[in-house]
This record gives structure tokens, sequence and C-alpha cells, in this order.
């Protein structure tokens, strides 16, 4: 094999802010109730950012602990992808306001809209400037403000939802051209605009001049994510040359533990591979991964050189899945 260089990530960092929303706080509002809700989701409870905290706020302090985990500073990052569907302003990208918020130079900066598939399209984005030299010290962040879409009379959606943030530093090192590199080894990304009925905000810049609220035919939703994700998880070990039962550790986006479980048993993967943050962050769509990849670096769990899969479905409908190694 010949040398190639890989993006590895050199430092990961979440953030969530202080407000803590339960179940039972949610049944005081809606129709619903804590056994409904961890019965069908797993969700216990869900983190709500604060009236004056922008969604990039919290990618700042998430990408402010990945750029510390990696040994940089903002000084170092010359590319800056946001994965988010809740942006602080209409524009300019958020990932230009995190770059000078961060103080971090004049660089590359823009967003990934794939709502909760987000951070898989970034990431997979990101690997084409650091893998082609174009980047030395990327940031890739999912951040998310969910509750400010969410119609606080539809029980079927405001119980999913919360808000948080998780960043990763990639950066380019040398490989052998192996799966035993590390680094983003594989990908595969996958979008079906027929889909849009069942997931989707239902106002916009250029067509009600409103925000919208999030609209969801959950159970169709749910269906289409097992059979959906399975596929791309497959196509992505294919891409990386790698087998999915000799994956470490699984890292889905934590929609509800009911689809955690269904796409694990249905690619064969031990649950205890699976990492779930489900019941504490609920769905935080494009900030779910790095929550999740964060969660399992600080409890010890993920170790340097271990093999990660990753997947998310959503809105669009989008879906896909990576695999690195750590
Ligand atoms: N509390 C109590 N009852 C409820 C609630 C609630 N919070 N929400 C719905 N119900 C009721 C419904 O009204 C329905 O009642 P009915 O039978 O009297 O009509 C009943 O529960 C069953 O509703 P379903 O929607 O069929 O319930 P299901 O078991 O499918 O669970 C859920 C719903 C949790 C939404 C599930 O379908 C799900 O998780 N779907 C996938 C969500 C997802 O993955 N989204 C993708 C990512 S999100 C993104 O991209 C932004």
């Amino acid at each position: 094999m010949s040398k190639v260089v890989r993006s590895v990530v050199t430092g990961v960092g979440g953030y969530l802010p202080e407000g803590v929303v339960t179940n039972d706080d949610l049944a005081k509002i809606v129709d619903t109730s804590d056994e409904w809700i961890r019965e069908r989701t797993g969700i216990r409870q869900r983190r709500k950012a604060s009236d004056d905290q922008a969604v990039s706020d919290l990618a700042v302090e998430a990408a402010k602990r990945a750029l510390a985990a990696a040994g940089r500073t903002a000084e170092d990052v010359d590319l800056i992808i946001v994965a988010t569907t809740t942006p602080d302003l209409t524009f300019p990208a958020t990932a230009t306001i995190v770059q000078r918020k961060l103080g971090a130079p004049v660089g590359i900066a823009f967003d990934v809209q794939a709502v909760c598939s987000g951070f898989v399209y970034a990431l997979s984005t990101a690997d084409g400037f650091v893998a082609r030299g174009r980047a030395k010290c990327a940031l890739v962040i999912g951040a998310e403000c969910m509750t400010r879409l969410m119609d606080w009379t539809d029980r079927g959606t405001c119980v999913l939802f919360g808000d948080g943030a998780g960043a990763v530093v990639l950066e380019p090192q040398e490989g052998e051209g192996t799966t035993d590199d590390r680094g983003l080894l594989g990908f595969a990304l996958r979008a079906d605009g027929t889909k849009q009925d069942l997931l989707y905000v239902d106002g916009g810049v250029s067509t009600t001049r409103t925000t919208g609220y999030l609209r969801m035919q959950g159970n169709q939703v749910f269906r289409h994510a097992v059979v959906n994700i399975s596929e791309a998880v497959t196509a992505a070990a294919a891409d990386a040359g790698v087998e999915v039962s000799s994956v470490d550790w699984f890292i889905p986006h934590q929609a509800n533990q009911r689809i955690l479980e269904g796409v694990a048993k249905r690619l064969g993967i031990d649950e205890n591979k699976v990492i779930s943050t489900v019941a504490e962050h609920a769905n935080t769509s494009a900030a779910s991964i790095p929550l999740a990849l964060d969660q399992g670096v600080q409890d010890g769990r993920i170790k340097p050189g271990q093999l990660l899969l990753l997947e998310a479905m959503g809105g669009g409908l989008t879906w896909g899945a990576c695999v690195l190694r750590f």
C-alpha cells in the first residue's frame, strides 16, 4: 500500500447548556407522561439553552474544549464547518460567527445543513479539505438549539429534542494506506428528497418568511430509519475496507433508544459496543454524535486506535455513516 494522508480526530469536546427539562416538566404542558416518553424513546431529560444563548455560543464552548484536548489554539484553526439546522441568523453562516467569537484567523468557514445527519455530512466534507492538504487544523462542529423549533402544543415532537454542541479537531497525518491507519477510513452519504413530508420545518425565509416549527410523522421516520441506516453503515464499512463486526464502538445519532437497538441488532453489533446518551441528552440533531463521542472519550471507554462507526438519519430525508480509527 502507498502512503496516504488521513484526516485524524486529534481532539473532542462537548457542551451542554445548564437548563434541564425533565419528562415530568413536559407533562405539565402537554398530555404526556414520564412513563410514555421513557418506554417509547428512552429519553429521561433534555437540556435547554437559556434565552440569551445562541447556537454559536454552544458551538464555541464545545470548540474550545476540543481544541484544548488536541493541544491546539484558535490561532491554529484554518477551517471551521458547523453542522446546524438552528443557525444564529439566516446569514452569515454560524461558522463565521464561531470563527469571530473564537478569535480564529482568516480561513475557510461555512455551515452544512443536513439536519440530524449534519455531523456525518460535515465530517465527510472536512475530509475533502484535510486529506487533500487544504486545511491543517479543522474544527468540525455539530451545534443545535432544537428547542427553538418546537411547537410546544405538539406532544409528538416537543418531548423528543434537546440543545447542545459537540466538536472535533481534524488534522492531517500520514498513514500507510491500510485499515490500521488512524483517521477517517470511509463514509457513505445518502439523501431522498421525496420523503420531505415525513420530517420538515413548516417555515422558511423564501416561503413563509418565518422560522416555522418542526413537523414529523414519527412512526414513518422510524420505519425508514432502521433499514436506511443499516444500508449506509454497510456501504461505509465497505468503503473503509473493514467488517462491521470489527468495529470497537458504534456511535449512532441519538434519536430514539429503540432505533439505536434496532440498527445494532440488524447489523449484529453487540449492545455493549453502543454509546447511548439519548436518556440524558434526547435528540440534539447534528450535535448528538459528537456529544456521544465526547461522552465515550471522557468516561474512558473510547481509546486512541479504536475503530469507530458513526451513523445518522434526519430531515430530507438524509442519512449516512462514517468509519474512522480514533
Ligand atoms: N405522550 C403520549 N402519547 C403520545 C406522545 C407523547 N409524547 N406522542 C405521541 N403519542 C401518541 C400518539 O398520539 C398516538 O396516539 P393514538 O394511537 O391515540 O393516535 C400514539 O402515541 C402512538 O403514536 P406513534 O407515533 O405511532 O408512536 P411511536 O411508537 O412510533 O413513537 C416516536 C413515536 C417516539 C416519535 C417514534 O416514532 C420515533 O422515535 N420516531 C423516529 C424519530 C426520528 O428518528 N427522527 C429522525 C431524526 S430527527 C431530525 O432529523 C430533526
